[in-house]
């Protein structure tokens, strides 16, 4: 394996992507660490990443970041590991524009932007990889999950469009599809719930009890993984040759995907009705 190969991760705060970015130091890569807060970047470098902020939010702190990796890497970033994004919950009848557009405007827009900051160095260097974190909900819809699942569809056709554009270039385009991984994504998805769903006046509203206990709980979900689930489906992304277009990761996943393909829409909402 090249030990000298540079990733980009965003939002290795927490979770899935603080697990990638030690997983990937670890197997020999120069891991550039992203993150939005000071005190995160700040504790990223006492663990030895070089980092940037990137906050998706802000297009400032994405030109930022750009020309930051530009003088990191000398032009030469090997891949981009687009993880950061968060779970706004709720129904879709509950959903103001404002909290689905910011939705997009961190799980889709931020995302975008950085990648097509980054890919034409990608281009030029006849090399690269671009892998998204997308999910199970990417392609198996949900209850009360409408945002999200919007979010991470249209990362997926985003992502297999600049697929297809980008044949022949040598920057592969990957998507991870994980289910239910062990991470802060909960916490957060649980801030956003009652920072922009008003629980107490939706018809919804006894519905939303059970969901908000699920959020608050600690207990895992079924046939939920670690992180190095993921760190797994990454690897193989940046090292294989003929990196995959998706990477299924977990039972649900793989289970959705199946089902999908050989139930008829109806049976399917059947199935989807009965998760809660
Ligand atoms: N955990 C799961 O079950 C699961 C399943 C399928 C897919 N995924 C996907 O996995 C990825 C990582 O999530 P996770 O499970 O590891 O959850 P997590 O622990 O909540 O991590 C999410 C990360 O995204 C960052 N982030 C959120 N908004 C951001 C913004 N505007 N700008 C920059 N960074 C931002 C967070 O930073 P802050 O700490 O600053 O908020 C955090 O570092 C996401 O794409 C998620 O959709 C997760």
């Amino acid at each position: 394996m090249n030990t000298e190969k540079s990733v980009l991760i965003t939002g290795v705060s927490s979770g899935i992507g603080y697990h990638c970015a030690h997983a990937l130091k670890k197997r020999g890569y120069r891991v550039i660490a992203s993150a939005r807060k000071a005190e995160d970047i700040a504790r990223l470098q006492t663990e030895g990443f070089d980092t940037v902020k990137i906050d998706l939010d802000d297009p400032d702190s994405i030109d930022r970041a750009v020309n930051e990796v530009k003088a990191l890497t000398g032009g030469r970033l090997y891949a981009l590991f687009n993880n950061a994004a968060y779970g706004q919950p709720g129904a879709v009848e509950d959903l103001s524009r404002e909290a689905l557009r910011a939705q997009f405007e961190t799980n889709l827009f931020g995302t975008h932007e950085l990648t097509v900051k980054l890919l034409p160095a990608m281009i030029a260097a006849k090399e690269g990889r671009i892998v998204q974190n997308s999910s199970v909900l990417g392609f198996a819809a949900l209850r009360y999950r409408g945002a999200y699942n919007a979010s991470k569809f249209a990362l997926e056709g985003l992502s297999d469009t600049l697929r297809l554009e980008l044949e022949g270039t040598g920057v592969h385009v990957s998507l991870i599809e994980p289910g239910p991984v062990r991470s802060r994504f909960r916490e957060n998805a649980l801030k956003k719930f009652l920072e922009n769903i008003d629980i107490k006046h939706s018809r919804l509203a006894g519905r939303y009890e059970k969901k908000l206990a699920q959020l608050k709980s600690d207990k895992d979900a079924p046939f939920t993984l670690g992180p190095e689930s993921v760190a797994k489906a990454l690897f193989h992304a940046l090292e294989s040759p003929r990196p995959k277009i998706r990477y299924r990761v977990t039972v649900p996943t793989h289970l959705f995907f199946w089902l999908k393909k050989i139930l008829p829409d109806r049976l399917m909402d059947r199935v989807l009705k009965s998760v809660e």
